[in-house]
């Protein structure tokens, strides 16, 4: 079966969207695994600008989209989106969208504990996407959660609420956060229930079907593997595993049908929130990655940090994520820049080291090593072939390969979907 599973390799926002896009036009189903409306991006199809958080990219390009129990569902952000897109003439159908009956769901009082908690933390808030993320896996692996299965149900929703105000009403209570009422809470679920119940499978019957046909799916990852709650920079992480091994639990299949791992990676490194960041420049030159690079948060519309290319960190994202080619994204904007560096490894108190170590102490300690590389003068703005890029920049991208140990598969040179070089079909494994 030729399955990809696309991963962020670094923390997030590395132009997922455009090369989503481009390989879900190649799929036949396309499923989201992990996170939920902290995730973001921007796809353009003709004159139509989509702004997805939820629907798995697919959608948008009259594929199956799947929305897989490893992912948190916000019903009202999941509404609002469909809403959105229907007005812009995509309609959202179970013709075309799925979810898993498993799903646990992100409720009010998740993003008040959510915004609660990062204020109480002062300056050492994580810089969460206030979306309640983090509060709803909480529940789910406590068990408390509310699965999209328990609409069904009222009586199971009366007595799930009962334990889960209990629960949220005492922690806000304690910080002086507004409490939650049972009726309300209880009304708007059964309000939700005729709207996503139609909705609603068991996917992972559907996953099995699609691989004993042949279909060609596509685990469409969000976040990244820097910010992957075992492997990221912990605590600054999102609260899922970001790592392609996800794509199997958060859909319901087997680890051998993920098929190829495909990570993409800026040819610089951004990141948005709270945490360790060691190639991170705060002069010019990261304002100026930031501008040319239009580096603001999808969801959050934050200010990202800029940085240079950290291979010592990409090289972990491929080994820890099963990253078996990379997407490198972004690479015109490196264009007229006299020097690069790439980050070789990192010195922590006076030693050199050659990985990301996990104690937040020496994460913090680490100063990077850098090799530098000769910037090129010409344009790599649109090249759809390597014989289009200056002679600096095809050098820059081997090296990458190197440092990293993985191939660079695709090589995308503008926001434009056919602006990019095909090295390999990831499909054809
Ligand atoms: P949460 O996922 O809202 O709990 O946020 C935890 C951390 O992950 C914060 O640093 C966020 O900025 C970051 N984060 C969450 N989603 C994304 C994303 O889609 N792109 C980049 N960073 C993200």
């Amino acid at each position: 079966m030729a399955n990809v599973a696309v991963i962020g390799a670094q923390w997030g926002d590395e132009g997922k969207g455009k090369v989503v896009d481009w390989l879900a036009s190649r799929a036949d189903i396309v499923v989201r695994f992990q996170g939920g409306h902290n995730a973001g991006h921007t796809l353009v199809v003709g004159n139509q600008t989509y702004k997805l958080s939820l629907l798995p990219s697919g959608v948008v390009r009259g594929k199956l989209g799947i929305i897989g129990n490893g992912v948190v569902l916000d019903p009202q952000a999941l509404l609002d989106e469909i809403g959105k897109v229907s007005a812009q003439g995509l309609k959202v159908t179970p013709e075309n969208l799925r979810i898993a009956e498993n799903t646990p769901l992100i409720l009010p009082l998740h993003p008040a504990l959510d915004r609660a908690r990062e204020a109480a933390r002062g300056e050492a808030r994580i810089g969460t996407t206030g979306r309640g993320i983090g509060p709803a896996y909480e529940d789910k692996v406590a068990r408390r959660a509310i699965r999209l299965c328990d609409l069904a149900e009222p009586e199971t929703l009366s007595r799930k609420l009962d334990e889960l105000l209990l629960h949220h009403n005492t922690l806000l209570r304690g910080l002086g956060a507004e409490e939650f009422g049972k009726d309300a809470l209880l009304a708007q679920l059964l309000g939700w229930a005729p709207r996503l119940l139609p909705f609603m499978e068991a996917v992972w019957e559907r996953l099995d079907e699609a691989r004993h046909s042949g279909a060609r799916v596509l685990f469409e990852g969000a976040q990244a593997v820097m910010l992957d709650v075992d492997h990221g920079t912990y605590p600054y992480v999102t609260s899922s595993n970001t790592v392609a091994g996800n794509a199997a639990a958060g859909a319901g299949i087997g680890p051998d049908a993920i098929g190829m791992v495909l990570g993409i990676a800026k040819a610089y490194t951004t990141r948005v929130g709270s945490g360790p960041f060691p190639t991170e420049l705060h002069d010019e030159i990261g304002r100026g990655l930031g501008d040319r690079g239009h580096e603001f948060g999808t969801v959050t519309g934050r200010r990202r940090r800029c940085g240079w290319f950290d291979a010592c960190m990409v090289r972990q994202a491929v080994k820890i994520g099963g990253i078996q080619g990379l997407a490198l994204t972004k690479l015109d904007v490196l264009d007229g820049m006299a020097e690069l560096k790439l980050c070789v490894g990192y010195r922590i108190r006076g030693e050199v080291v050659r990985r990301l170590p996990s104690a937040p102490g020496a994460q913090a300690a680490a100063e990077p090593i850098y090799e530098t590389m000769e910037g090129w003068s010409g344009s790599t703005r649109g090249a759809r072939s390597y014989a289009d890029l200056p002679a600096a920049a095809v050098k820059y991208v081997r090296r990458i390969e190197e440092l990293v140990e993985a191939p660079v598969v695709l090589l995308s040179t503008s926001p434009e979907r056919d602006d990019t070089i095909t090295l390999r079909d990831p499909f054809a494994g």
